[in-house]
């Protein structure tokens, strides 16, 4: 229960002559043991898997993290890394913490601990948040700030939480890119020092670097062995992770809003409230983890996390703007006939004063362009019904371009430095809306509204956010606020988001940006999927979707078969290749269907048909990452096992050839060791079967040996550099 106490510090003081008061913080399998005693600092002992009762004051006196959970800048003699900075109404910069209350609140699926500490000096209170899961090992942690100076208090740093690991051999992993090539795993052994990861785009924040990092305890990261805890800061906007490792015998890790050109001013009496943080601790190395992340994902993070996806055709590299009536007929037709279910209408669609030819206008103005629509959108919709499939449209609510009627009306409403020019993006004109003024949500809102209103068909929305914060600046918020603008934005877009699904809760959300630049927990609620890269290239996309499988299920990534040559890379590789690639995900085509040879299109047709069988497993199952494209092999093999462990799908893809190369026998994992599985191949192409087809093995067999792979296929006129093999395991 929770005390409404104003709790002064001398009443802490008499408090803590009582004894240790440990809070437990428990998952099924895992804990966080943290002492709350009141007038003392709130500290973290203890995170791995359950103790026992009598272990915990063993473990307190036997050496534990003993780390404080939420250091304060400003007092005391740790002059490391703060969680938290904060300048007083007084203009003080120091701050001390002490434990107030702590009490529990209970949720359906979940327990939250809070702990709230007071300053020693100030009536600024800090409450420190754990969320423990009952049926997944995931702790959120995330912290609220309440002012009761007299007067405004400045917030300088204010991270979500903090995670202490015991320094070792610790190795950490984390994920960096740029547009095209997003999500790059890399791993190091953590040694002295602050490593920092971060983003400051403003508006998307995960092209360059992702919010999200695994630390394996046992040395080098392991996929299915080994300690590893695994956090991701679940926040749209800016923000920085910093791994330090001071002095002593723990790492920290702090996460949080990026606090650089953000001080947020906290008026008396407001209540600031941080990202969650979310963070999952397994015994069972870095798939472990990403079972727990994946799990959690489709139960709690994740829009309709327990519903399948439907195969589309998305319109963009088949057509760009060349958007028209009978193009989409056919495509729709096309898809359809492939087995697909929807069809996604892609950039070029409107603008009626200032057609989208190109990508230099428009945006803002969500009129259909009847010169190359004549029916509206209504007419595609019933048109995709009449093949059919579903509908799915292209938007980019939050941005403008200097060259269109929004902008003409509403110059105020962008993002601009105050007296100077606008600083434009894509195309010399593209402009960011400034979501932190309620007027511009409420046009986004109705952006969205308003396509839904005429058409409510429309199964699928793909949001798209073409542009970063290039000139900071507030036409909205006052002089003296305009270090709110980033974090603003983000409630904005929150804010606007809730409505939408408030109004809207079935319908399909992609979160696209510039490719792969909201793949983050923060937005995910709202979104069901999100477009993993720009870069369709299978090659590519085997170690992007590597590394973003280590936090997102499948279900989430948007994985599309597209043209040879890819029109990024330029690299052709065979249609089998690209299908067995794409998949591994939530499979899409991104593709003129009418330039596919009639070969390719009956690849596609049986691939699609193939997937709606394997599709439950791959959207809901667990993951088994087996042989890392990063580890230099040649080769790359992970499976999904669905939850009861009935039948998996099984991915091996070459990625080099040599001649009399050797590549490694890849051994399964997550199978049932007792169980028979008789092995079928998907998507042959082979004249013969593989020796192994419709043979059953035993779960034991599959991961203590795996199967042997044929390195090429024996079928005509293919080009063997591109073996790759997908095998359905059905247990018998
Ligand atoms: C960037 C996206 O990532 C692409 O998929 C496509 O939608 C274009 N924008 C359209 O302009």
């Amino acid at each position: 229960m929770k005390h409404y106490l104003t709790i002064t510090f001398a009443v802490l003081l008499a408090l803590s002559l009582q004894a240790n008061a440990y809070e437990r913080v428990k998952t099924p399998a895992t804990e966080i043991v943290l002492e709350a005693d009141a007038g003392k600092p709130l500290r973290i002992h203890y995170y791995g898997p359950h103790l026992a009762d009598a272990d915990i004051e063993s473990l307190v006196a036997s050496g534990s993290l003993n780390c404080d959970a939420y250091p304060a800048y400003g007092m005391g003699k740790d002059n490391g890394c703060k969680a938290l900075s904060v300048v007083h109404s007084d203009g003080s910069l120091a701050t001390e913490l002490r434990v107030a209350e702590s009490y529990r609140e209970s949720e359906s699926n979940a327990e939250i601990l809070k702990v709230k500490l007071v300053d020693t000096k100030y009536p600024f209170y800090v409450t420190v948040c754990y969320r423990a899961y009952k049926d997944v090992d995931m702790i959120e942690t995330w912290t609220e700030f309440e002012n009761r100076e007299k007067k405004p208090v400045t917030l300088t740093r204010f991270d979500s939480g903090l995670l202490p690991v015991r320094r070792g051999d610790v190795h950490l992993s984390y994920f960096t890119g740029d547009w095209a090539a997003e999500t790059y795993l890399h791993e190091m052994p953590l040694q002295g020092g602050v490593f920092c990861i971060s983003n400051y785009d403003g508006v998307r924040n995960s092209h360059t670097s992702h919010s999200e990092v695994m630390l394996s305890l046992d040395g080098k990261a392991q996929e299915n062995s080994g300690r590893v805890i695994g956090a991701a800061l679940c926040y749209s906007g800016n923000y920085e992770i910093r791994v330090e490792t001071p002095a002593g015998k723990n790492h920290r890790v702090f996460a949080g809003i990026a606090p650089d050109n953000s001080f947020y001013i906290l008026e008396p009496k407001e209540l600031f409230v941080t990202p969650v943080l979310a963070f999952t601790y397994s015994d069972e190395g870095l798939g472990g983890a990403s079972r727990s992340f994946h799990r959690w994902a489709r139960k709690y993070r994740l829009a309709h996390g327990d519903r399948e996806r439907k195969i589309l055709l998305n319109s963009w590299e088949g057509v760009y703007f060349d958007i028209n009536e009978q193009g989409m007929d056919q495509m729709m037709g096309d898809i359809a006939s492939m087995g697909g279910e929807l069809f996604v209408m892609d950039d070029g669609w409107f603008g009626e004063k200032y057609p989208r030819l190109t990508d230099n206008c428009a945006l803002g103005d969500w009129k259909v362009d009847r010169n190359k629509l004549p029916g509206g959108v209504s007419a595609l919709v019933r048109m995709a019904d009449r093949h059919g499939i579903s509908f799915g449209i292209w938007i980019e609510p939050e941005m403008t371009n200097s060259v269109s009627e929004l902008y003409e009306k509403h110059p105020d409403w962008i993002i601009k430095a105050p007296g100077r020019d606008p600083v434009m993006g894509r195309g010399g004109t593209q402009l960011v809306l400034d979501m932190s003024n309620p007027e511009v949500q409420d046009f986004v809102f109705k952006v969205v509204d308003d396509i839904m209103q005429e058409n409510p068909d429309i199964d699928y929305i793909k949001w798209d956010a073409n542009m970063n914060v290039r000139n900071h600046g507030s036409q909205y918020l006052p002089a003296d606020r305009q270090s709110h603008l980033f974090i603003e934005f983000h409630r904005g877009f929150a804010k606007t988001c809730d409505r939408i699904r408030a109004k809207y809760p079935d319908l399909t959300i992609q979160a696209c940006a510039s490719g792969g630049g909201r793949a983050n927990y923060g937005v995910l609620p709202w979104f069901d999927e999100f477009w993993v890269s720009d870069n369709t290239d299978a090659l590519q996309r085997v170690y992007m979707q590597w590394g973003t499988s280590y936090f997102y299920p499948a279900i989430a990534m948007g994985s599309h078969i597209s043209a040879a040559p890819n029109h990024q890379t330029g690299r052709v590789i065979p249609i089998k290749y690209r299908i067995d690639v794409a998949m591994s995900g939530r499979l899409g085509m991104e593709i003129q269907p009418k330039n596919m040879t009639a070969e390719e299109i009956a690849l596609c047709r049986n691939a699609i048909a193939q997937y709606k069988q394997i599709r439950p497993v791959v959207q809901f199952g667990d993951i088994y990452r087996l042989i890392s494209p990063y580890e230099g092999k040649n080769l790359a093999s992970m499976m999904y096992c669905s939850e009861d462990k009935s039948q998996a799908v099984f991915y091996w893809w070459k990625l080099e050839t040599f001649c009399s190369e050797l590549l490694p026998r890849v051994r399964m994992a997550g199978l049932d060791p007792e169980r028979m599985y008789t092995v079928h191949e998907l998507n042959r192409i082979d004249r013969n079967p593989l020796p192994f087809e419709g043979k059953a093995f035993s779960g034991r067999y599959l991961m203590e040996n795996g199967l042997e792979i044929p390195y090429s296929h024996k079928a005509d006129g293919y080009n063997s550099d591109w073996s790759s093999r997908v095998l359905h395991l059905v247990a018998q």
